[in-house]
């Protein structure tokens, strides 16, 4: 493995799509091993855009504006950190052999539609899911429900992340509320949704799983400690690792993540949910590049889950080792306002063994995620407390 000197004509160049928080990580990562990075993203001044050596603002939903922006850059590796890409272009490219695609086209062209994730993992890799159906129509899925998957169930639009369009349906009544919502939350102008049955779950994890290269070169797939998580409304709020876990649900859950991976292949970290009730562990979605609940390991491991996805997709060796126990806690805006103000933070990081990431996004909103607070502890609970008060004391204005 060789890398060049940025700026110069022997530079090793990735380009990312997407540059928020988790992609920022990605190229403080890459800049660190000497890569020059362009960033790309939907709007001006990113996160990653202000470390980016270069930027650029393009709909990555465009195929056309998609090659052109790959054409003139010639990045030797492509890093999608968002799902509504393009990816049907970003296949013809890895098929013109114009930039490694990370980790593959394949996985970006599956993982962006749940349809894709789903029918994969349950249907050919035989995992164990909630039991689900697609809907095009009010008719479809009150049909749906009424022919095995029940109540209480959530419906989601098929092309969406963050929870946007997702609700719990608890009896017929909700049934037309849901249909609607999930249409209006949809991330494209389409009708057709995913109903699930709702796992009663007694936790759920983000495994992060890793595609790397080992030490005599061959491709070798890394575990890191599982992460624990709660999420409201779909989004995530709290994160801790390690998540405890029965020896018997983690060896099901390392089975599940492995057999997932290998099939979308390529090399780089993935986020793979998992449900887990009792010793029983049920395949959710993976997240083909750094998760957000995976923000955590900026505390608790030796290399976080940005440190892993670069390491990786460079064929660099990793390593998932666990430093310390540890939480994350969202910081959200609070308001709707350009150019926010942080206040307290000095008293956040007074709580000791606490520290935080301002993403520095343009514009905040009462629910968008605009940092996040760290903690580590020796215990998670105690992490998590720490995590959870340094968040509330930050104030936005
Ligand atoms: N079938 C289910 N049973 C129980 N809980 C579920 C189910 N599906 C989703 N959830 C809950 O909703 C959360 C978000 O769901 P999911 O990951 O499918 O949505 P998403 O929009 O892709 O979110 P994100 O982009 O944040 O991962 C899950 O982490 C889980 O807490
Ligand atoms: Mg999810």
């Amino acid at each position: 493995m060789k890398i060049g000197t940025p700026l110069s004509k022997t530079a090793t160049k990735v380009m990312l799509l997407g540059c928020g928080e988790l992609g920022k990580e990605v190229i403080i990562a890459l800049q660190r091993l000497g890569i020059e990075v362009v960033g790309v993203d939907r709007y001006e001044d990113a996160p990653g855009h202000q470390l980016a050596h270069r930027a650029y603002v393009i709909d990555m939903t465009n195929a056309a504006e998609l090659k052109a922006i790959i054409e003139k850059e010639k990045p030797d590796l492509v890093v999608p950190e968002i799902e509504a890409i393009a990816t049907d272009m970003l296949a013809e490219i890895e098929a013109e052999k114009l930039a490694t695609i990370i980790p593959t086209a394949r996985a970006t062209q599956l993982t962006m539609n749940r349809e894709g994730i789903r029918c994969l993992a349950a249907e050919e890799l035989g995992l164990a899911t909630s039991n689900y159906a697609f809907a095009e129509s009010l008719n479809e899925l009150k049909a749906a429900i009424d022919n095995g998957i029940g109540f209480p169930c959530i419906v989601k639009p098929v092309m969406s992340s963050s929870g946007k369009g997702q609700s719990t349906i608890h009896n017929a009544d909700d049934i037309q509320v849901a249909w609607d919502y999930a249409i209006s939350g949809a991330r494209v102008a389409a009708t057709r949704i995913i109903v699930e049955e709702k796992i009663n779950f007694d936790y759920e994890i983000t495994l992060l799983t890793v595609r790397a290269l080992n030490a005599s070169g061959e491709d070798h797939t890394y575990f890191c400690e599982p992460i624990g998580h709660i999420q409201q409304q779909g989004d995530y709020v709290e994160s801790w690792q390690p998540q405890q876990m029965s020896a018997a649900a983690l060896e099901k859950a390392q089975h599940i993540a492995k057999t997932v991976t290998d099939n979308l292949g390529g090399r780089g970290l993935f986020g793979v949910e998992l449900f887990i009730k009792g010793d029983a562990v049920y395949f959710s979605e993976v997240s083909p590049r750094p998760h957000d609940t995976g923000m955590v390991t900026m505390m608790t491991q030796y290399q976080n889950e940005f440190e892993l996805h670069a390491r990786a997709i460079l064929g660099l060796p990793v390593s998932t080792d666990l430093r310390s126990a540890g939480a994350s806690a969202v910081i959200y805006g609070g308001i709707d306002k350009t150019g926010i103000a942080f206040e307290n933070i000095e008293k956040a990081l007074a709580i000791p063994q606490t520290d935080i990431r301002l993403f520095g996004k343009p514009e905040a909103f009462v629910k968008r995620r605009m940092g996040v607070a760290l903690a580590y502890a020796d215990s998670t609970d105690a992490a998590r407390e720490s995590a959870k008060k340094a968040a509330t004391i930050v104030r936005t204005i």
